[in-house]
């Protein structure tokens, strides 16, 4: 609300007769600071150096009438949110429509009974001051949301890099025993992230994949082998190929990673981080046919999360050196890869690697 010096409302007045402009002063200059105008030409000037919380309009006046008056004041940045209400002669209906339709906040007939106007100039400004404070509080509140929002990005930010540097560290600790697959966790992530990519630019499992926020899905995946934690060194870094007895208990890392996982998972709330974590640790070794481990799951019953990793974790075995074994090149690790189409993997997914299997190279 604009005020003056005094602290009062201002409110103009515009009409062409001089008693009029005089009744009206007179009805409201004890609660407000109160300007008169003859015409709405001399009003325009005077809007150039004053902004009146209120404008009090005849609409017949001669040069430029009320409806024109307001048709400026409204089409104006500067003036269109003041109030304006019009005083008419009782016989002007017809006007009273068009300007109400043209943005008037209300009417005033003439002659002016003094308690009547005071209580509608009241009403009036008590609306716009409303208005204006619930146009600030709706401001506020934007801003605090968005303030908010900062804060919860801010924090949320902060647990997932503490959460991923605890991750690395335990994905670490566990390749560390096991020499030969330094980098191992790592370099899935990486295969993994291109497989995802490619998989969202061919639109398959779109409804799948666009409830996984990519980032969380890298960092859970980092956990598949933590159940190599359980397994003896002797397995673990055992400088050939494993015996039957031995490979039997090497399976076993899956089922132990999410067993490992549950138990995280039993002292805090329900975490789509676990879910997924879980998810890797258990299937990564199904293989499409039914023939991998631990559950000897088949085709689509292996979740599309375990499909992706078997491959990232192949394709890593495959270009790493192994103790019974030298790195491939990755041309002859992707023909491996794609010839495992239809027995190990997913043949969708393969259809997807074999469009981006250069990407493996450059990034291997
Ligand atoms: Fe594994
Ligand atoms: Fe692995």
């Amino acid at each position: 609300m604009s005020v003056t010096e005094t602290g009062r409302p201002r409110i103009m007045i515009v009409d062409d007769m001089l008693t009029n402009l005089r009744n009206a002063k007179a009805a409201l200059s004890d609660q407000y600071d109160v300007f008169t105008v003859a015409s709405a030409a001399r009003m325009f000037a005077l809007l150039e150096e004053e902004t009146p919380s209120l404008i009090l309009l005849d609409i017949n006046m001669p040069e430029i009438s009320g409806i024109e008056a307001i048709k400026t004041l409204k089409g104006r940045a500067d003036t269109r949110e003041i109030p304006v209400l019009f005083l008419t002669a009782r016989n002007d209906s017809e006007s009273e429509v068009e300007g109400l339709s043209l943005g008037a906040v209300d009417y005033i007939s003439k002659p002016f009974d003094p308690p009547l106007l005071r209580k509608r100039v009241e009403i009036h400004l008590t609306m716009e001051y409303q208005k204006k404070n619930l146009e600030r509080q709706k401001l506020e509140l934007q801003d605090f949301n968005a303030n908010l929002r900062r804060m919860v990005e801010e924090k949320t930010g902060k647990v997932l890099e503490l959460q991923s540097a605890i991750l690395r560290t335990l994905a670490d600790a566990v390749e560390s025993r096991d020499d030969a697959t330094g980098g191992h966790v790592q370099r899935t992530q990486r295969w993994l992230a291109i497989l995802l990519d490619g998989l969202r630019r061919s639109g398959l499992h779109a409804v799948e994949i666009s409830a996984w926020p990519t980032e969380l899905l890298l960092q859970s995946s980092q956990l598949h082998d933590v159940g190599k934690i359980a397994i003896s060194d002797g397995i673990l870094k055992k400088p050939g190929p494993l015996t039957a007895d031995e490979f039997e208990e090497m399976k076993r890392h899956c089922a132990f990673g999410a067993g490992i996982i549950e138990k995280i998972g039993a002292n805090i709330s329900e975490s789509d981080f676990l879910i997924q974590s879980r998810i890797f640790a258990l299937t990564h070794h199904e293989k499409w046919d039914g023939s991998g481990y631990p559950g000897g799951l088949r085709g689509k019953d292996i979740p599309l999360q375990g499909r992706l990793m078997a491959i990232a974790d192949v394709y890593d075995a495959l270009i790493s050196d192994r103790p019974y074994k030298k790195a491939f090149s990755h041309p002859e690790a992707a023909r491996i890869i794609i010839q495992g189409a239809a027995n190990h993997f997913d043949p969708e997914l393969i259809e997807v690697f074999r469009g981006i299997e250069p990407r493996f190279g450059e990034s291997s």
